[in-house]
């Protein structure tokens, strides 16, 4: 039986960071020059992973995602996939990356048992792309993409869109997508922790993507469908779907089944908590996997996060949070909870 929170919200998803660290520098993440990283002996082995994916397996959750930082900065990360993957609980099995390293990868990734993979790809442009992530890396991106559509059914591209920056390529990024056969979903501009140079004005909104595909396309319909997924999705006359993520200002918080575990062991409820709950250090103090169930089933029942409504609720919005205190406090940082 799945535990559910004071929303009546199971538990179901898990995102599992696996690696702070990053090989890009994209402005909404990681716009700084220089960040605190987790010290490498708090940063769970994959042992230790597994064994707490069984203990949340255990307590209703069915689908696991590894995100980073750059996941596949863990060169051994098909080791990991592996051993998730053998566990029967685990249904969906997804990895989020932002392909740089998916050439030399993606194959071994679905080798191990992998089920599906997503890459983030902003822009389509070399010197764009160079502007975004402050590395020259689009190509190595593109190769990525084709690998992995090359060895799995399900591929997705992940596009946050600025105003001002790349809302003039959603059509581009959606026909590039749609030649590849991956679906492309487009992400609001969201005020989470790193995001320090967030401002209102550089929300390119649901409804302007819709407003702009529609310009270009006609008719765009919505899908009706019911899931926990944070992508609304709709569909083209011709038949090619894509996704929008609202989080920014059409929140879906009351659907959300998912929470995150960081490299080094913290579990968060919410892209926006300021607090999560220390896994690690009962992990290796020896507690039981009884015990670890009991704590996980104790602070889900106590759920009742609902930060991207609280966020458009508060109005006049800010960066979440201030630069000093990100520096004293990388558990608040996106890269390090993983999206
Ligand atoms: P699917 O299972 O394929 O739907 O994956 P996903 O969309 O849950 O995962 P992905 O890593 O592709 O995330 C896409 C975007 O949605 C990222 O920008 C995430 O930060 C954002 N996102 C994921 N989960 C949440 C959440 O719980 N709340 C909010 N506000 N945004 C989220
Ligand atoms: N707003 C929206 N999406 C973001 N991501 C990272 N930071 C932000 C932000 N401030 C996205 C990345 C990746 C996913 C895991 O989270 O692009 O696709
Ligand atoms: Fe870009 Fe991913 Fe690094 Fe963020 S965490 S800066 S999305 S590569």
């Amino acid at each position: 039986m799945a535990a559910r929170d004071t929303l009546g919200r199971r538990l179901r998803s898990l995102r599992i960071s696996v690696t702070d660290r990053c090989n890009l520098r994209c402005g909404y993440c990681m716009p700084e020059a220089e960040y605190v990283w987790l010290p490498r002996k708090d940063i769970l082995t994959f042992e230790e992973i597994g064994f707490l994916v069984d203990v949340f397996a255990s307590a209703g959750v069915d689908r696991v995602r590894i995100t980073g930082g750059e996941p596949l900065l863990r060169t051994d990360l098909p080791d990991l996939v592996r051993l998730l993957a053998a566990k029967s609980p685990v249904r969906d099995l997804a990895l989020t990356t932002n392909g740089v390293l998916l050439p030399e990868r993606a194959e071994a990734l679905r080798a191990a048992g992998l089920h599906r993979i997503t890459v983030s790809l902003d822009t389509l442009r070399p010197d764009r792309f160079r502007n975004l992530t402050r590395f020259d890396a689009l190509d190595a991106v593109r190769a990525g993409l084709a690998e992995a559509a090359a060895h799995f059914d399900i591929v997705k591209i992940d596009t946050v869109v600025i105003r001002g920056v790349n809302d003039d390529e959603l059509v581009d990024i959606l026909e590039y997508g749609r030649e590849l056969g991956a679906e492309v979903r487009f992400i609001e501009y969201m005020d989470v922790g790193g995001a320090t140079q967030w401002s209102a004005a550089d929300v390119f909104s649901r409804a302007a993507m819709l407003q702009a595909l529609a310009a270009h396309y006609g008719r765009v319909v919505a899908v009706d469908e019911v899931t926990s997924a944070p992508a609304d999705r709709f569909r083209l006359d011709d038949g090619t779907t894509f996704g929008i993520i609202s989080s920014t200002t059409e929140p879906f918080c009351r659907a959300c089944d998912r929470s995150r575990l960081t490299a080094d062991g913290l579990w968060y409820l919410c892209l926006y908590a300021l607090q999560g709950t220390d896994l690690r250090g009962p992990l290796r103090a020896g507690a039981g996997a009884g015990e670890l169930r009991r704590l996980i089933e104790s602070v889900w029942t106590r759920r009742d996060d609902r930060g991207a409504e609280r966020r458009l609720a508060a109005g006049d919005r800010q960066p979440l949070i201030p630069l000093e205190k990100l520096q004293r406090e990388p558990h608040l940082e996106m890269h390090t909870r993983g999206g």
